[in-house]
């Protein structure tokens, strides 16, 4: 595990194994995604990047037995309260167990197993000369990096945010980052930079200020591909937060295993899902999302 560079920043949080029930506070439309708030009365605060294993209580296995298993999201802001800590979850609904929990109502009850996994370091700790931090974010992708620009904020790390979406219906959530200066890219050209979100970032690396910044990124495994080699093609430090097929989220199953670069696996429910651009040997992982 690492430590963080800046304290309270990127250290990764753990809580007792065993799932947890929590009630459904909110949920409301964000664009083509909706967003759904839980209350956490025993958890700890997440760090940005971590996730959570979901399942309903209600309802789950209910469209021909699946999703017989729970699944994995990315918290994308959360807030403590006297009560609990308040976790946001950003959803799109793409089969049986995104579909369910898109469905929930308030007061609904979900069963909750987190905060699991790796968080996103500080720039810091990426490269020791780093003063800020470049967010790229792609589709359902964004939620993590939306966490992770507040928690920069509240440590006075400055950041710059590039999203892209592929169309109307597949984008949403920008109100989570709660900032203004978002630079955005459609690949249909409904709003932003008629392109890839990788067009922004090439501009940007190619910038008088390139090697100051480390870049963090989550989205679909082409983009995050792209990523990985615009950075090490601008000796850039990047991390990327990436998707796997996850039975248990805890690291006993293997079924997120992802190939090393020098060689050998690693199993991303424990030792990512955030991971160094330069840690893995290719972010097109099988099965890692595509929307
Ligand atoms: C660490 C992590 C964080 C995540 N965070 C989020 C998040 O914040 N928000 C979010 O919405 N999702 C997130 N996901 C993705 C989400 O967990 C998966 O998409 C999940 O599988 C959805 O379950 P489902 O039952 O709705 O869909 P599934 O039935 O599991 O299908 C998921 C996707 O895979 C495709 N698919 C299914 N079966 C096949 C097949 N046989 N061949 C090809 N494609 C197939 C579907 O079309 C769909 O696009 C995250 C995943 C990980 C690992
Ligand atoms: S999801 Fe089971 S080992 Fe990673």
């Amino acid at each position: 595990m690492r430590s963080a560079a800046t304290p309270g920043l990127g250290a990764r949080v753990t809580a007792s194994l065993g799932r947890r029930a929590c009630e459904v506070t909110r949920n409301v439309q964000a664009g083509g995604y909706r967003i759904f708030s839980a209350l956490d009365r025993d958890g700890p605060e997440p760090a940005a990047g971590q996730f959570y294993m979901l399942a309903t209580e209600a309802g789950w296995s209910a469209e021909e037995g699946r999703p017989y298993l729970a699944r994995a999201f990315s918290v994308a802001d959360c807030e403590p309260g006297p009560e609990g800590v308040r976790l946001d979850f950003l959803v799109h609904a793409v089969g049986p167990a995104t579909r369910r929990l898109c469905a929930l109502g308030e007061g609904e009850r979900l069963w909750l197993h987190g905060p699991l996994g790796r968080p996103f370091a500080p720039p810091a700790e990426l490269a020791p000369v780093t003063a800020g931090a470049i967010l790229v974010g792609g589709g359902i992708g964004i939620a993590p990096l939306a966490l992770w620009r507040r928690r920069l904020a509240g440590a006075g790390i400055p950041s710059r945010v590039l999203l892209g979406f592929r169309d109307s219906e597949r984008s949403g959530g920008l109100d989570l980052f709660r900032c203004s200066e978002i630079k955005l890219a459609s690949e249909d050209g409904h709003r932003g930079h008629h392109g890839h979100v990788t067009d922004l970032l090439e501009v940007m690396l190619e910038g008088d200020d390139a090697g100051s910044a480390a870049v963090y990124a989550c989205g679909p495994p082409a983009m995050l591909e792209a990523v990985r080699l615009l950075c090490r093609e601008h000796g850039v430090a990047c991390e990327l937060a990436l998707e796997a097929p996850m039975a248990c989220g805890f690291g006993a199953c293997f079924g997120c295993a992802v190939p090393l670069a020098g060689g050998g696996y690693m199993r991303l429910c424990v030792d990512g899902p955030v991971v160094g651009g330069e840690e893995i040997e290719t972010a097109l992982v099988p099965g890692g999302g595509g929307h």
